[in-house]
């Protein structure tokens, strides 16, 4: 094979038949494939007890016509390299159970000849009880590298933290306030969640006439991993929403009798949802919100809606239309719902939908730019639902500031279709990235390690982005995504193209359809949700309705790299910042190695849902001169933002980031 790499164990690939088929032909065709494995001189490499070094598996596999008269091996690469794997034959179900049986039966070989060694031949004379320890350990061996039992990828690193094997609901929405609390709520119309309302309390659901006693919203907090069960009176399914500067969550519409509804949330230790009735213009279901400038919010599209409009209302009638949206429609697909919208420096929104953008003066109600459709011009919005984040905005005192934009993953032309037909296409596995503000901006594509649909993408403090959840093939909707990707990837934009991913390790638990994704102040990731199904549905199905929650620790808070973390002491937490503010950043540090290494950036809490973080960014403040004034203690000096366009009036987490390790944050006021 090519590579000349070993495939058999202790380097264990695995290999197939592929199906036999033509079973008339006077000689029938046979393919074998052969997948992964190690390289050469990785089983010395990990044996080596002074220094195990565990070598990155093979990512290729073999493919092999044996039958063929010059039979040549054809290689391809695999999304991730693996070892200890299986081959999951679907479609050929035959050779499969073909392989299975011979794995049972090699396994009943295998104990016969070991026992008639150690028992009958006994080579080296050994008493029968240390003969039985022998033969128990040698089994032991065999079983726990026997290919069936173990599957395991060596990827980079980050840890995975199960937080809550239920909160009640699925975490199908998420915000982040400024008291560390994370609101989520899922929908009010699809059965009893496994949360009770609070006091007792019952509401008649949708149809005006099953009484459901149970929760559909959350308050969770991350200090004391705790919850409490909110009441949302309508249906917010599929709904948006942003944070306003005073710190109260405002969501927007919803489904059906919620679909104009205008809900707040305002914080404190017994506080709930308040609900205005039509409160929107117009019914809003999968909608985008964007945070404005000075306050308020932008409220773009939805199902049927080419249009926007604004909360609080911006004269009568609160409504103005965007043919965009129309023009990105899909028919009978849409493909272009939840659009991904970003405010740039210049005050105007770069709006994202299907395959191509727009830079839209919203106060004006022009489109100022159109960006050329991406290269392939696969759909990227939902339901063949890709994710994007606007990268970290840097060097804020220029004239005009330089903004980059990522759309990672989503489904081929066609695959909606397709997986209604219990078809399911595998996802995209490419990125376009586009600077925004060039004169002639152009898509760069990248590839991910990994195809990915309904993937979330998330802003760590440090600048790098996360991409989490998701799967490998079919579309969003319900029962219509396939292949969990369990492995996140990390992003590094800085880095050269062609070396800016990194596999993370993977997580346990399939977060398919409905699932979310955010940045929490310790640089952890919070992830929840996942319900692909129309009701909650815990078994009979295929990836049943996650109430789970769990945490990812990016590498970065590995304990290796407590010494370099710095601590901030101060602005104190809560500090109100003016724009254009010389900042002095107060902070500790066990460990420094270089003072041009720091810098400090402000990231954004966002609204998550089906993919998207709405209002999710990033500002480099930049690092002046640290400088050391005793106790391990140091100062830097930043500049904050000059203008609400770059970043809105609101509460943002302030991060110190050392050698890309970032501090844990604290909130701060933008005023
Ligand atoms: C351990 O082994 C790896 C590869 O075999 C080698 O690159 C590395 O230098 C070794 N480390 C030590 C401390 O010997
Ligand atoms: C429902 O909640 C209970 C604990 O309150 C938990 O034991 C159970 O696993 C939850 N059910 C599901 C399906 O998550
Ligand atoms: C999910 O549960 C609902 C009601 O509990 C049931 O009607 C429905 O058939 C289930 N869905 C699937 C895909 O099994
Ligand atoms: C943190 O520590 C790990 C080693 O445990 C290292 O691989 C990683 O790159 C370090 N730094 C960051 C920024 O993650
Ligand atoms: C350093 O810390 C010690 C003990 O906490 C304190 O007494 C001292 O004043 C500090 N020195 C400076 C320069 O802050």
């Amino acid at each position: 094979m090519p590579g000349g790499e070993p495939r058999c164990f202790p380097s264990t690939g695995s290999a197939v038949l592929l199906l036999l088929k033509n079973l008339q032909a006077p000689s029938v065709e046979a393919e074998v494939l052969v997948c992964c494995g190690a390289p050469k001189g990785s089983a010395a490499k990990a044996d080596n007890k002074k220094n195990h070094t565990f070598v990155r598996a093979l990512d290729t596999c073999g493919r092999i016509k044996i039958t063929d008269p010059n039979p040549q091996w054809v290689m391809k690469t695999m999304p991730h390299a693996r070892i200890m794997g299986d081959i999951d034959v679907e479609q050929v179900t035959e050779s499969f159970t073909a392989l299975m049986d011979r794995r049972k039966f090699s396994l009943v070989v295998n104990l016969t000849l070991t026992f008639f060694f150690f028992f009958f031949l006994n080579p080296t004379r050994m008493t029968s009880q240390i003969s039985i320890i022998y033969f128990l350990l040698f089994q032991l061996i065999i079983i726990v590298s026997h290919p069936c039992h173990r599957f395991l990828t060596h990827a980079a690193g980050g840890r995975w933290q199960f937080l809550q094997r239920s909160i009640g609901i699925s975490a199908m929405h998420m915000q982040l306030l400024n008291n560390d609390r994370v609101i989520m709520f899922d929908r009010t119309d699809f059965g009893k969640s496994n949360i009770s309302l609070p006091d007792g309390k019952c509401r008649k659901d949708s149809t005006g006439n099953k009484v459901d006693c149970t929760a559909h919203s959350i308050e969770y907090d991350v200090l004391s991993n705790t919850f409490r069960p909110l009441m949302v009176q309508s249906n917010v399914w599929c709904s948006s929403g942003a944070v306003m500067p005073d710190g109260s969550l405002i969501q927007t519409g919803g489904f059906k009798e919620g679909d104009r509804r205008i809900r707040i949330f305002k914080s404190c230790s017994d506080c709930d949802w308040v609900e205005v009735e039509k409160g929107l213009a117009v019914t809003r279901w999968y909608a985008t919100n964007h945070i404005l400038p000075k306050g308020g919010q932008i409220v773009i599209g939805g199902t049927m809606q080419f249009n926007y409009e604004f909360i609080p209302k911006n004269g009568a009638p609160n409504l103005f239309s965007l043919p965009f949206l129309a023009q990105t429609s899909d028919r009978g697909v849409e493909n272009n719902l939840y659009p991904f919208v970003f405010l740039i420096g210049d005050g105007n929104l770069f709006i994202f939908a299907n395959n191509r953008a727009i830079l839209f003066d919203y106060l004006n109600n022009k489109v100022v730019k159109k960006y050329p459709t991406m290269p392939g011009g696969d759909p990227r919005c939902y339901p063949s639902t890709g994710s994007a984040v606007l990268l970290p905005l840097k060097n804020l005192q220029a004239s005009s500031v330089e903004a980059e934009v990522l759309v990672c993953g989503g489904a081929p032309k066609g695959s909606v279709a397709q997986a209604k037909k219990g078809k399911f296409v595998n996802a995209l596995d490419t990125c376009g990235r586009i600077k925004i503000t060039d004169p002639n901006p152009q898509w760069v594509m990248e590839t991910m390690p990994q195809a990915r649909v309904m993937g979330d993408m998330v802003l760590l403090p440090n600048g790098n982005v996360m991409i989490i959840n998701g799967g490998a093939a079919g579309v969003a909707g319900w029962e219509l995504g396939r292949n969990p990707v369990l492995n996140p990837v990390l992003y590094r934009p800085n880095d050269k193209l062609g070396s800016r991913f990194e596999l993370q390790n993977p997580t346990t638990i399939p977060r398919m359809y409905h699932s979310t994704a955010l940045l929490l102040r310790d640089g952890r990731v919070l992830v929840g949700g996942s319900n692909p199904h129309n009701y909650y549905n815990f078994t009979g199905v295929l990836y049943p309705t996650e109430l789970s929650l769990e945490a990812f620790s990016p590498a970065y808070l590995n304990p290796e790299n407590s010494s370099l973390r710095p601590k901030i002491v101060l602005p104190a937490s809560h500090a109100n910042l003016k724009y254009n503010q010389n900042l002095e950043v107060r902070f500790t540090v066990a460990r420094t190695v270089a003072l041009d290494k720091f810098s400090v950036t402000m990231v954004a809490p966002s609204f998550t849902t089906h993919s998207f973080s709405m209002n999710h960014r990033l500002l480099v403040l930049g690092s002046e001169k640290v400088i050391g004034i005793g106790n391990n203690t140091y100062a830097v000096q930043v500049t904050t933002p000059g203008s609400v366009n770059l970043a809105p009036l609101g509460y943002y987490l302030l991060f110190l980031v050392h050698q890309d390790i970032p501090s844990e944050g604290i909130w701060v006021n933008l005023q």
